[in-house]
């Protein structure tokens, strides 16, 4: 039985799209039943209707300051579409404990740094800044802490002489884009990287995605 899956974003919707095509298969384990933005003319929506997945939006701007609220609408939606599983990828919004509470151990983030480092926005400045030799991405199941939940896989890149921000963020994304289908296939399959309690870590489990973190 295919998990049902959700999809969050506010923005372009890269890693989401790359989560449709894998689930265009009908061996992987999740399929994608729902994308849904905070954000409704981000260009991932129209990339995931597009590709013919069922979307909604629900503006945060139409609840003011109340963030519960606007949670308690996305929960709602995804209950109404029966989700199991939810990915955020490139929502942009701070979590309450009421959504965490809601998909604990069943939500996953990607995140464009090696996580524990560089926790935050503005990843890629930051890893240039400190003059690290290798970033890359880290995908996570969702707590209430910022960025912290435990870490389910992790791609590394090098940062090479000369790169910009720009050139080091098309380097992480790629990676970006092969770690999060794999690492929600180790959640809806219940797979061996990921046991119920969710503290194993599976580090650079690609093929030449670089070194270790
Ligand atoms: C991705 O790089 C993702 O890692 C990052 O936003 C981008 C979304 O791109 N997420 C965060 O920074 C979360 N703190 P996408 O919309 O093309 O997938």
């Amino acid at each position: 039985m295919r998990r049902r899956t959700a999809v969050l974003l506010s923005g372009r919707g890269s890693n989401c799209a790359a989560l449709i095509d894998a689930a265009a298969d009908p061996a992987y384990p999740a399929e994608i039943a729902l994308v849904l933005t905070n954000v409704p003319d981000a260009p991932g929506l129209a990339r995931a209707a597009a590709a013919g997945v069922p979307t909604a939006a629900i503006d945060h701007r139409s609840f003011g300051r109340d963030r519960a609220a606007h949670e308690r609408a996305v929960i709602a939606a995804l209950r109404a579409a029966g989700i199991e599983l939810v990915c955020l990828a490139g929502y942009m919004r701070v979590l309450t404990p009421l959504l965490v509470g809601a998909y604990a151990g069943r939500m996953l983030n990607i995140h464009p740094s090696l996580l524990p480092a560089f926790p935050g926005l503005h990843t890629h400045a930051a890893a240039l800044a400190a003059g690290v030799k290798l970033h890359g991405c880290t995908v996570h199941l969702v707590t209430e802490a910022l960025d912290a939940g435990p870490i389910v896989a992790q791609a590394a890149v090098p940062v090479l002489p000369g790169d910009t921000e720009a050139t080091l963020a098309a380097r992480v994304l790629v990676q970006e884009l092969r770690l999060y289908p794999l690492a929600l296939a180790l959640l809806a399959g219940g797979g061996a990287g990921v046991p119920a309690a969710a503290d194993a870590t599976l580090c650079n489990p690609l093929p030449g995605a670089g070194g270790v973190a």
